[in-house]
């Protein structure tokens, strides 16, 4: 699988993985909230494509503080060949370059295996932490 940065042209092929894979899509997930990303956050925001197919993508983020984990997904016709491991490994050794100390990611209670396969690469749940949102109107 070939990585490279996402551009805006993109979006729609990415936009129909995340469907594909049953990700909560919403209001921040327009092409204009996606292209804020971007501007944010180019170089930790990527995908991969064999023969120039995108077949998987992850948007990596930092706020100067944490990094962070949004919308991984791979191809429903691609999972479970290693794939996933091998964009999170490049987003991993992206978020190393940058010196990012800590990086979050938050997961629907109800996905099924995803908890399976961050622990698989390395990640940990974190027992003494309550997510709160607040949304601002
Ligand atoms: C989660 C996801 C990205 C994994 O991608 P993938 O390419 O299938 O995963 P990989 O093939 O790289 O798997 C890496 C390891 O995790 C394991 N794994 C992957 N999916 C798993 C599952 N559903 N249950 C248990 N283990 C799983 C694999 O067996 C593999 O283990 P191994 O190294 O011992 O062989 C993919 O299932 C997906 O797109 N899911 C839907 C979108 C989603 O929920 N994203 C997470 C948002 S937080």
């Amino acid at each position: 699988m070939k990585i490279e940065q996402f551009n805006i042209d993109m979006y729609h092929e990415v936009y129909q993985i995340w469907k594909k894979t049953g990700l909560s899509l919403g209001k921040s997930d327009t092409k204009e909230e996606v292209q804020q990303v971007l501007n944010h956050s180019q170089d930790l925001f990527i995908v991969g494509k064999i023969e120039d197919k995108i077949v998987a993508v992850v948007m990596g983020a930092f706020d100067g503080r944490r990094g962070y984990v949004h919308h991984l997904a791979v191809d429903p016709d691609y999972q479970r060949l290693g794939l996933g491991k091998e964009i999170m490994e490049d987003l991993h050794n992206r978020f190393t370059e940058k010196n990012i100390v800590k990086v979050h990611l938050f997961i629907e209670v109800d996905t099924e295996g995803v908890i399976e396969f961050y622990k698989k690469i390395g990640w940990h749940s974190r027992e003494d932490l309550v997510m709160m949102s607040y949304v601002p109107k």
